[in-house]
């Protein structure tokens, strides 16, 4: 089923998500969801919160549905290895239209459960590092635009709340 993706301005987005503790059939009919509303919406990242659902979850496909083995499903992610630099611009399905240049790790290992809770370690360069970065941030409440300058951010902030009043957001 695909889910609405929840805009910013909704708190679910900036709240810090429940791990999850039940992997069960529930859990993998909610993954196949987040999976068919992230290629509807061509993101190559979707955490729960951003389907309104407060939980520790995020699928990822760098390959944007090319590839059947790029699909990543992370329960309960941690980063607990990071190196080097990149600085890329980037986005997310809860700012449409909004992008800027965020300095995130070239290398970044992540520590999470598979749908069955199995635990599990991969590292990820270039784009998936910066794909286990944004989205981890967003299990955490955080969102790309906390990265920006205090007057970049300031701006897009402003153009949303204008979006909102004219009813385009
Ligand atoms: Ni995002």
């Amino acid at each position: 089923m695909i889910h609405p993706i929840v805009k910013y301005g909704d708190l679910v987005l900036e709240r810090p998500t429940q791990p999850v503790e039940k992997f069960d059939g529930e859990l993998e009919t909610l993954v196949a969801d987040m999976f068919e509303s992230m290629y509807a919406a061509s993101g190559v990242g979707l955490a729960a919160p951003q389907i309104g659902i407060s939980k520790r979850l995020t699928v990822i496909d760098v390959s944007n549905g090319k590839n059947p083995e790029a699909k990543i499903i992370c329960a309960n992610p941690e980063i607990i290895h990071s190196e080097g630099e990149q600085r890329e611009e980037e986005g997310c399905l809860s700012l449409p239209g909004f992008r800027g240049h965020v300095l995130r790790p070239q290398f970044v290992t992540v520590r999470a459960q598979d749908a069955s809770g199995r635990e599990f370690e991969m590292r990820g360069e270039g784009l998936l590092a910066r794909a286990f970065c944004h989205e981890i941030d967003h299990l955490n409440g955080t969102l790309f635009i906390a990265h920006l300058s205090l007057l970049k951010r300031d701006l897009i902030k402003r153009k949303i709340r204008k979006m909102k009043k004219a009813g385009e957001w």
